[in-house]
């Protein structure tokens, strides 16, 4: 393995159960205690490194943020152009549930149509940069996807494990970026333990949410963007489709990070993790004031990027909804179809299941009181409405016939 592939603002991995420091010149997964590992800089070099004026000249992708990622300057960065993704007003929805701002962040313009590209092309590029050949993941989809194509751009080989009944377009996607792929007749926990069983025979290095510690630090651009977005200010509420939780975790620690640089103060935003009635094994925890996560017994959802039963770093994502004063919210597949039809056709944004999820949780919460209507609320789309299913669009007309406009 290389080693030296970190920035020089990066100072050690820390256990993020031990808080015992691990070095960072070494391709690590887990701690030494078998928990998440979280990448610790010097902040006070890193603020004294650059400047918000500096990051604003620089061209609108995740990579203006650079010296917020671990890649040292010797990492050759593998990039599939992650554009900066917009923050699009909903007027419709704003009026519909009495709150004075809703912005989608809609992260399915990203390369692979969803936020994963984020994680993606951060590990990636430091696995590459570490002389990792082979990659193997477990994914509800979208990750796997991700993997796929920023796998195949850097030469490394990935093999990919989906629930069988991953949305067609997402598991061929899969396939043809490259990967060898496999749906499995289980969940997304199935498809861990097959990845991690195989490690030893197959040399892969395991890329499972939280396994390793730079999809997090990826992850992070979501916060930094959503924060220069508004003006280095922050929404009061955010909404988040949560199945493993990085996106959480990352952005939390990026706004942590950016408090101590000095570049926001004030409170932060609540964080909320929406997840399913049918798998709300966060939700569940947060509700019985717990610190860790039950495993999720009978999985009823078909919102498939939430359906996560047990997730690894729960116990991390609880911190974050209890620090930030947020809270963890359950609703129903009909209501997130539902939604996401209404969307679609109001507003012309076209929403994947799980930013549909997060509009029905704000109607919840708007009703029930946890969201003002002063707040200024940011809701993330985390994938392109194009990869899940649609309803089938069947009318058809005879071209050798009389068009009977009066039936339109
Ligand atoms: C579209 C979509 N939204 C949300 C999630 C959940 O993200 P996380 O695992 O970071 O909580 C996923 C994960 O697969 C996803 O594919």
């Amino acid at each position: 393995m290389k080693k030296i592939v970190h920035s020089a603002f990066v100072t050690h991995l820390e256990c993020s159960e031990t808080g015992e420091h691990h070095p960072k010149d070494t391709l690590l997964g887990l701690s030494k205690a078998g928990a998440p590992l979280i990448v610790r800089y010097d902040l006070d070099a890193l603020g004294a490194a650059i400047d918000k004026e500096t990051v604003a000249a620089r061209p609108p992708d995740m990579w203006r943020y650079r010296e917020f990622l671990p890649l040292g300057p010797d990492v050759e960065v593998i990039s599939l152009g992650e554009n900066t993704t917009p923050l699009v007003r909903v007027p419709t929805v704003e009026k519909r549930l009495g709150v004075a701002e809703v912005m989608i962040k809609d992260e399915g313009r990203l390369p692979t149509g969803s936020f994963k590209g984020r994680g993606m092309a951060t590990a990636v590029s430091m696995a590459k940069a570490f002389g990792v050949k082979r990659i193997a993941i477990p994914t509800a989809g979208n990750a796997g996807a991700g993997l796929a194509a920023y796998a195949s751009r850097a030469g490394i080989e990935s093999f990919v494990f989906t629930p069988a009944d991953t949305p067609e377009v997402t598991a061929s996607e899969i396939a043809f970026h490259g990967a060898k792929a496999w749906r499995v007749d289980g969940l997304v926990g199935d498809c861990a333990k097959i990845v991690a069983d195989g490690t030893e025979e197959m040399g892969w290095f395991d890329l499972t949410t939280l396994k390793e510690p730079y999809r997090v630090e990826g992850k992070k651009t979501m916060g930094l963007e959503l924060a220069e977005q508004y003006g280095w200010t922050l929404p009061d509420v955010i909404f988040f489709p949560t199945g493993g939780g990085v996106c959480l975790i990352g952005m939390w620690k990026v706004f942590e990070e950016l408090k101590q640089i000095g570049w926001i103060d004030g409170p932060l935003p609540k964080m909320v993790a929406v997840q399913s009635t049918g798998c709300g094994p966060i939700v569940e925890a947060f509700n019985a004031g717990a610190r860790d996560v039950e495993p999720w017994g009978d999985v009823t959802t078909e919102i498939h990027g939430v359906r996560v039963p047990n997730p690894l770093g729960g116990k991390m994502v609880l911190e974050v909804l209890y620090e930030s004063n947020g809270f963890g919210t359950a609703v129903d597949d009909d209501a997130v179809h539902e939604t996401r039809a209404r969307v679609c056709a109001e507003e012309g944004l076209h929403i994947c299941p799980e930013g549909a999820a997060c509009l029905v949780a704000l109607e919840m919460e708007r009703e029930a009181g946890r969201v003002g209507q002063q707040d200024r609320v940011a809701v993330f789309n985390t994938a392109s409405g194009l990869k899940s299913p649609m309803p089938p669009m069947t009318r058809g007309l005879d071209k050798d016939q009389v068009v009977d406009y009066s039936t339109f």
